[in-house]
């Protein structure tokens, strides 16, 4: 199975919407153009969170047509910058929807609700683990990729790892219970992780609009381009993936933002 992954996409109501000087809904195009172009084409799409900055639902709205246009199932799970109810309500069609768990053949994919109202750190609640492990204890047979908001490692950035996911323990104790979960994936970060838990692959993406600083204690932006990561998720429960950039960092890129 392949999957494209896309993140932190922070679209606006109005198409002119920017963010640290680029507008997103133009990096947001030209990143689905570049997928389309340079990678195989996936079998499903995953959105994991901060899709509308200002979670309007005419952002919603646009993000839903854009995404419709690829003709592909698209699962979309909410960030710090998303309303939970407005996105569901408007990401709800044939092909778009924010189902949690999504069985595709010998996989598990997990799409779980970290955020916490008002804050920008995440929390997963006893209902999200509830029913991640009910489902993983029931699907025995299945290889499984959990996919939330907020990262559950530090990723070494003082002002970031402060808004991380304040309760990686209780799903790493279900982790560790189930050793055929082979993945966990993140948006957040605006930027490339790649660790281990145990054998358990820990990824962090790029952003569609503006990349975070790396190894920085206080606020930055990369002058990265924007990017998407692809999976692909084979039968025997390995999973490669790698993240692809567009050639160039769009030219209005404020690199001396400080703050999103
Ligand atoms: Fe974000």
């Amino acid at each position: 199975m392949r999957i494209l992954q896309i993140s932190d996409c922070h679209l606006y109501r109005e198409s002119t919407g920017e963010l640290a000087g680029i507008n997103t809904l133009d990096t947001f195009d030209a990143v689905l153009a570049m997928a389309g172009a340079c990678l195989p084409a996936p079998d499903l799409i995953l959105a994991t969170g901060d899709l509308v900055h200002d979670a309007t639902p005419q952002g919603y709205d646009r993000l839903r047509e854009r995404l419709e246009a690829h003709g592909m199932p698209v699962y979309c799970l909410a960030g710090n910058h998303d309303k939970p109810a407005v996105m569901n309500s408007c990401m709800d069609s044939s092909l778009v929807g924010t189902s949690k768990v999504i069985r595709y053949y010998d996989w598990l994919i997990f799409m779980l609700n970290s955020t916490i109202p008002g804050q920008e750190g995440g929390h997963l609640d006893k209902l999200e683990l509830e029913l991640l492990e009910g489902e993983i204890s029931e699907n025995p047979e299945c290889h499984v990729l959990i996919c939330l908001h907020h990262h559950p490692v530090p990723v070494g950035s003082a002002w970031m790892d402060r808004i991380a996911l304040d309760n990686p323990g209780d799903l790493f104790l279900i982790t560790d219970r189930y050793p055929q979960v082979r993945g966990i994936l993140w948006g957040h970060v605006h930027q490339t992780f790649e660790g281990m838990h145990q054998d358990i692959r820990l990824m962090g993406s790029p952003s569609t609009c503006i990349q975070f600083l790396p190894g920085h204690d206080l606020f930055g932006i990369d002058n990265l381009p924007p990017g998407t990561r692809w999976l692909e998720l084979m039968p025997t429960g390995v999973i490669h993936s790698g993240v692809q950039r567009l050639n160039q960092t769009p030219v209005k890129l404020d690199l001396h933002t400080i703050g999103y």
